[in-house]
């Protein structure tokens, strides 16, 4: 069963959510929730956060991730921060790609690819999110979309530094919105992603390659979802700013 070939992650993004008080109550109630967890568990929250969650989670089996990275190392680019800063204070995973970044602040394949090079060349892991809108799905060329904005993405990523990528297939349409994609649909793209890293890289690369799913993964479909064969984990949303909910899907990864 190739499902044991990698490790199922449930990496919970806080977007734009909590301020310092806030997080550590909710770092402070996954602690225990999280402690049994045979999957790896990780939240990645705002940069404001990060500092926060980095002392809190010392010694605990909680990983530490931001939500963007820029791609140069230093310059005169007001408001960005660099591979450099994350990783100089522990931070160990970055989430690039995310389809809100790409809606509303100008993402494209060919920067998400440059975050992804600087952040892998930095030696963060990092998770690339892929995903088609609701129209592109209707149109029936998710896999085009899905497919360019793998190889895109991992354009000059070398098989050494795939194994520090995780890649989230996070449907545009199911963000936020409570609908989310079938089991099958899920499984269907999740494993049209590690036909596509084969071809580019070998099938055993392939194999041992974390692919989540996200959006609107919530305690009531969890189970379902990440039973599929080629779905390894989940990117959260909503379900993760609740201790309670963020610790079903933990249990239901680590089975
Ligand atoms: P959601 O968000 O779980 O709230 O749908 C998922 C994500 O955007 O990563």
């Amino acid at each position: 069963m190739n499902k044991q070939l990698r490790q199922a992650v449930i990496a919970g993004n806080w977007k734009m959510n909590k301020t310092r008080p806030e997080a550590k109550a909710l770092i402070e109630d996954l602690k225990p929730i999280a402690a049994n967890a045979t999957c790896g568990v990780v939240i990645c929250v705002p940069y404001t956060n990060l500092e926060t969650a980095i002392e809190l989670t010392k010694g605990t089996n909680i990983k530490v991730g931001a939500e963007n990275v820029h791609f140069e190392k230093s310059g005169a680019f007001t408001g960005e921060i660099s591979a450099d800063m994350l990783t100089e204070m522990g931070v160990e995973y970055v989430i690039v790609g995310h389809s809100e970044r790409r809606q509303y602040f100008g993402e494209t394949d060919e920067t998400v690819n440059k975050r992804t090079k600087a952040a892998l060349n930095a030696g963060l892991k990092t998770i690339i999110c892929v995903g088609e809108m609701l129209d592109e799905r209707e149109k029936g060329i998710t896999e085009e979309i899905v497919g360019m904005q793998t190889k895109v993405a991992l354009l000059g990523v070398t098989a050494e530094q795939l194994k520090n990528v995780i890649i989230a297939y996070e449907p545009v349409w199911a963000i936020g919105t409570g609908k989310t994609a079938t089991a099958e649909q899920a499984n269907e793209v999740c494993s049209f992603i590690r036909q596509t890293v084969a071809k580019l890289y070998s099938q055993a690369d392939a194999d041992a390659l974390t692919i989540q799913y996200g959006g609107s993964m919530n305690p009531k479909n969890c189970a379902e979802l990440l039973a599929q064969p080629d779905v390894d984990g989940g990117l959260i949303g909503g379900a993760s700013l609740k201790a309670a909910d963020f610790g079903v899907l933990l249990e239901a990864a680590s089975k």
